[in-house]
């Protein structure tokens, strides 16, 4: 196959495109990516230049878009996304221009390219939040966006399947809940955490610490889309879970404890504001149609991490002080923003 990936430079990207050509070796990968502040090429580093490429580009201009697509393109897979909820807080516009107007611009290229597939990577945040007692999201749960963020992809999802009933455009949407592991920027919960306790630096608890995500390894999100990109049924949605819902200060005790750092680190700052109290999904769609599981228990998962964070200092402080883009600023010239 050969596989276009939007926004393979990010966290969840570059482990999908690791992954997918390291499970089938006749598979090659373009990535596009704008190498905005959380794309960092050193994500791909050491891959066969034969089997990968990464192209800079920008998902709101449709030149960078149409300049990857062609005829012999089996599959886009479009993460490219600006992904965090504080941002999209302190300013909206760049959350609608690359989510929202991008996702269009993706579509309208795939679609002149006849492209066979698209997969597009969603969010659980899209249908809001749960109370305690309530039951996980169902796929067909209505979307209750709360933060600009989470309201830029379900903006995207609605673009996506309004594509493929209207123009009958072969694409199908993933929705994940919270990912950790290797390559995360550390601005996300866990390796913030993770960098900071190896910093000797505090860790900012968000209100009451009682908000509870529904986690899941980066590597069986990845696995979950090779078998929607290869399986799911054109113009449906899936969830995609690990049934491991915690919440943050139960999540920040399990990575103290691995650290070994004392309570004393933890402290509970201002709460970020319409913070979304519980998310939880029901992921028997993609296991029942598609017999997918998740393999990677949270315990060990978070081990891992810990354990990828403390071996890849010289990833994450490069990051941290910005030589990161300093670096690639310099290879790629002033398109970065
Ligand atoms: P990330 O922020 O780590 O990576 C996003 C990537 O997109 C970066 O490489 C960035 O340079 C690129 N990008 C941003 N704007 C772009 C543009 N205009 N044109 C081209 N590239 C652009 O994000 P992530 O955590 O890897 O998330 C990837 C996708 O998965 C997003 O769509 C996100 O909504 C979704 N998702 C994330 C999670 C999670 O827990 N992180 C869970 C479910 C779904
Ligand atoms: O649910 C999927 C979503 O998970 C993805 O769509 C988003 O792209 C991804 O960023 C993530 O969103 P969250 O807002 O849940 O992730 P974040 O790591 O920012 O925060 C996780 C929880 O931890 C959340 O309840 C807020 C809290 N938090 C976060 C940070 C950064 C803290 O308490 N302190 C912090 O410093």
């Amino acid at each position: 196959m050969r596989i276009v990936v939007t926004g393979g430079a990010g966290f969840i990207g570059s482990n999908f495109v690791r992954w997918v050509l390291d499970s089938d070796p006749g598979t090659s990968v373009v990535t596009l990516d704008a190498l905005t502040y959380a794309g960092n090429a050193e994500n791909l580093a050491g891959l066969d230049p034969a089997r990968h490429r990464l192209v800079v580009g920008d998902v709101t201009r449709p030149d960078d878009v149409r300049g990857v697509l062609d005829s012999q393109v089996d599959a886009v897979v479009h993460f490219a996304a600006e992904s965090h909820v504080d941002r999209s807080i302190s300013g909206a516009q760049a959350f609608a221009s690359t989510n929202v107007v991008g996702t269009q611009v993706v579509l309208d290229a795939v679609r002149a390219a006849g492209v066979p597939r698209l997969l597009h990577v969603s969010t659980d945040e899209v249908y809001g939040s749960l109370a305690p007692g309530d039951a996980p999201f169902t796929e067909e749960h209505p979307l209750h966006p709360t933060s600009p963020y989470a309201a830029s992809k379900a903006g995207a999802d609605l673009l996506v399947l309004a594509a493929a009933a209207t123009h009958g455009l072969d694409a199908v949407i993933t929705r994940c809940g919270n990912n950790y592991g290797p390559y995360q920027f550390p601005e996300k919960l866990v390796p913030l955490f993770i960098t900071n306790a190896l910093d000797g630096e505090a860790l900012p608890l968000y209100g009451d610490g009682r908000q509870v995500r529904d986690w899941i390894h980066v590597h069986d999100h990845c696995r979950a889309l090779g078998v929607v990109l290869q399986r799911g049924r054109a113009g449906r949605v899936y969830n995609v879970g690990a049934h491991a819902e915690r919440d943050n200060l139960a999540l920040a005790q399990q990575l103290m404890a691995l650290l070994d750092v004392g309570r004393d680190r933890l402290v509970h700052v201002t709460d970020r504001p319409a913070h979304d109290r519980r998310y939880a999904l029901d992921t028997r769609r993609i296991q029942d149609e598609l017999g997918f599981t998740p393999f990677i228990p949270l315990d060990e998962g978070l081990a891992a991490t810990v354990a990828w964070y403390r071996e890849h200092r010289d990833w994450w402080e490069r990051i941290k002080s910005g030589a990161y883009r300093a670096y690639y600023r310099a290879q790629y010239g002033e398109r970065l923003s």
